[in-house]
């Protein structure tokens, strides 16, 4: 008897797949970690996570409440317990009055963004968002089939946004304008006035405001300030803020959301649809982390800092590379334009012949061309060696 082998079906992808984007970053890492299984040894620079392990009492919590049997299904918006110390913290940080209800909590800061324009944006909907900026942005927005708006952040503002250019942007097709700051790529932190501008720019216009805050414990200079702090403006904010890089919990997945009530039902609503809820024991270890000791969030952030002021200074020496202090947040953007090397082939050959790995800028988007993005996530040591690793492929290619 001869058996048939029926050839695979034509993969036949919904046409919305061709529009969802990626995050460059974890495709960088996949390539330097087959480098290194070849035998090269390359410094990380490209991923965006704090090399810190987490806190020790974090971790204790979270095993405490896996002995104590938090290992079944919650509340798809999260627990009780942790909405109630999310929602004390956010009162307290942003001088707000949060309560429990304006809480989801969900796996990561990355699910907000997802859920938030899902939820809010139909098909020709226009939504600003920063460019260079995080792709999940531009990605999601081009998912759902809403128009995405970019605004450009520039070097010559210290990579803040341009009211003015905000404002020609708003339009009435206008239904969302995402913020982040401290900000990814470029470290780029806005200011009261910055928020005040914009908050005056969205008026009384039915837009409603995402801002990214997942980093606003990372600031190195000044201090942070929310745009939900401002009068009248929480009832239109989204905040997106979570464990990932303020207690390094970046593989714990945890973050959340904070919004009106009435939103907040239909995000809890995409919960039960996609993840159900967000892993119990992690939930636990999560009001532990907002109520315990805060000394090594101070610690981490000083280290960053370190390491920032020695990265900005090497990557100055080298020719063709000029690059801003940044205020917060753990990345570098240098300019490299002077290079004359497109940002993408550059990155590319520092990976494969200086054995570096750092970022595209225009993996951030359009705007990011002329940048690089390094992550300083890592050790003062490595930072060195990326840096003589650098300087002379430099030499020997320009
Ligand atoms: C600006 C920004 N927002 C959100 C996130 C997502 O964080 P999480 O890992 O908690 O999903 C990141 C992670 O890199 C980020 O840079």
């Amino acid at each position: 008897m001869t058996t048939v082998v029926a050839a695979s079906p034509e993969l036949r992808l919904a046409k919305r797949m061709a529009r969802l984007g990626t995050e460059t970053a974890f495709e960088v890492l996949v390539k330097a970690r087959a480098l290194e299984a070849k035998g090269r040894d390359i410094v990380h620079l490209e991923i965006g996570e704090p090399d810190f392990d987490t806190p020790g009492n974090i971790i204790e919590a979270a095993s405490d409440a896996l002995h104590k049997g938090f290992t079944h299904y919650g509340p798809s918006a999260g627990m009780p317990q942790l909405r109630e110390a999310i929602a004390q913290y956010v009162s307290t940080t942003r001088a707000v009055n949060v309560s429990p209800e304006e809480v989801v909590v969900v796996p990561g800061g990355k699910p907000i963004i997802f859920f938030s324009i899902l939820a809010l944006i139909q098909e020709g909907d226009e939504v600003i968002y920063p460019n260079p900026g995080f792709p999940i942005y531009e990605s999601m927005i081009d998912f759902v089939g809403g128009k995405a708006v970019p605004i450009q952040l520039r070097e010559e503002m210290d990579f803040r946004l341009d009211v003015d250019e905000l404002k020609g942007l708003i339009n009435d097709r206008t239904r969302l304008l995402i913020l982040n700051s401290p900000q990814n790529p470029t470290g780029g932190v806005l200011t009261k006035e910055d928020l005040e501008e914009t908050a005056r720019a969205v008026g009384d216009r039915d837009i409603m405001v995402l801002t990214d805050e997942i980093y606003g414990r990372l600031i190195f200079e000044g201090e942070h300030h929310s745009i939900m702090s401002l009068n009248g403006m929480k009832e239109r904010c989204i905040l997106l803020d979570g464990f990932s890089k303020t207690y390094a919990m970046t593989g714990w997945r945890m973050g959340y959301g904070v919004m009106r009530p009435d939103l907040a039902t239909h995000i809890a609503r995409l919960m039960t649809n996609s993840n159900s809820c967000t892993a119990s024991f992690t939930q636990v270890a999560g009001v532990e982390a907002l109520r315990g000791p805060q000394e090594s969030v101070d610690e981490m952030c000083a280290e960053f800092k370190k390491r920032r002021d020695v990265m900005v200074g090497g990557l100055n020496q080298i020719k063709g590379f000029s690059c801003l202090s940044p205020k917060g947040a753990f990345y570098v953007f240098p300019n490299i334009k002077q290079t004359g090397w497109p940002s993408k082939k550059l990155a590319d050959a520092l990976l494969d012949e200086a054995g570096v790995a750092a970022l595209s800028g225009t993996a951030f988007g359009d705007f990011g061309e002329g940048y690089l993005r390094f992550s300083v996530a890592n050790s003062i040591d490595n930072i060195e060696k990326a840096l003589d690793r650098v300087g002379a492929w430099v030499q020997k290619n320009l």
